[in-house]
């Protein structure tokens, strides 16, 4: 029932953004950075996927990256919703963005979906229940070696101030990987590495509402998720690390190189 709901409400916001893209009339900054934007579809598309929830949940709590989610119930159950995920690419016209949104139950993420207009690609996820590409069993790729990967990351608004290592980083998975990728929508990103079209993805600084839905679709399709170490993930963490498992050591092999540890370098 809360997958039917958030598939619906997914399809009906992705449906909104692509009638509108082209047709942003209101750009602005946020969070005091210099490139985080924010535009009124951002705000509708959230608006228009809060009402379809609260219509069916009303007592149920809200994360929503556009702060539409209002004050804390006492439900168990929480919505995580990025109405527009790849805005800097939606402002430009480019058509490289989705809607996420996840259900997370007692804590943990028991529902995930990701859709795609553009392409018509609804990702969607069930905690062990597995992960589906429109309606139809994903898994990730079977590939070994960083040699035969092609990985994808993204960089946070600061990369001015390269927060853990991210510059570098970058720089050592061009060497070592077949080719790195950088889409602008780290929802996106995650969902590929579960269709096995990627083989890793890395990225600093996510929020919840990127990667919530995202992480349990890569896991469900037979795909690791870790911090740079290798140790437990968390949505709420800086490090997300997402992998087809199989080169996921030699992932963090090269992360190591610069990082040593956990949170350590450049905040
Ligand atoms: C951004 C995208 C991008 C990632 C940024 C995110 P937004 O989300 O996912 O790929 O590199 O870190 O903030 O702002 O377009 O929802
Ligand atoms: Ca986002
Ligand atoms: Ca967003």
């Amino acid at each position: 029932m809360m997958l039917n709901i958030a598939v619906e409400a997914a399809r009906t916001a992705g449906a909104y953004l692509r009638q509108h893209l082209g047709k942003v009339r209101d750009i602005r900054l946020k969070g005091g950075q210099e490139k985080n934007l924010v535009t009124e579809i951002d705000k509708a598309s959230e608006e228009l996927i809060i009402s379809m929830i609260r219509r069916h949940f009303p007592s149920h709590n809200i994360l929503a990256e556009e702060g539409g989610g209002g004050t804390a119930t006492a439900s168990d159950v929480k919505w995580i919703i990025d109405p527009l995920d790849g805005t800097t690419n939606f402002t430009h016209g480019f058509p490289v963005f989705c809607v996420s949104i996840a259900v997370e139950q007692r804590g943990e993420v028991v529902a995930g979906v990701i859709y795609d207009p553009n392409f018509d690609e609804l990702f969607t996820a069930e905690k062990g229940k597995g992960a589906f590409l429109n309606g139809k069993r994903m898994r990730v790729s079977a590939a070994g070696s960083l040699r035969q990967s092609l990985l994808v990351t993204g960089f946070p608004y600061n990369i001015a101030e390269n927060p853990d290592f991210a510059i570098e980083h970058f720089v050592d998975f061009l060497i070592e990987a077949q080719a790195v990728r950088r889409m602008g929508s780290a929802a996106i990103d995650l969902a590929y590495v579960a269709a096995g079209r990627y083989e890793g993805f890395w990225e600093v600084a996510l929020h919840p509402w990127d990667v919530a839905a995202g992480a349990l679709i890569v896991t469900e399709s037979g795909g690791r998720m870790s911090d740079f170490n290798g140790g437990p993930y968390s949505i709420y963490d800086r490090q997300a690390l997402a992998s087809n498992g199989r080169v996921h050591d030699a992932m963090i092999a090269v992360l190591q190189k610069r990082s040593g540890s956990k949170g350590s370098g450049p905040a």
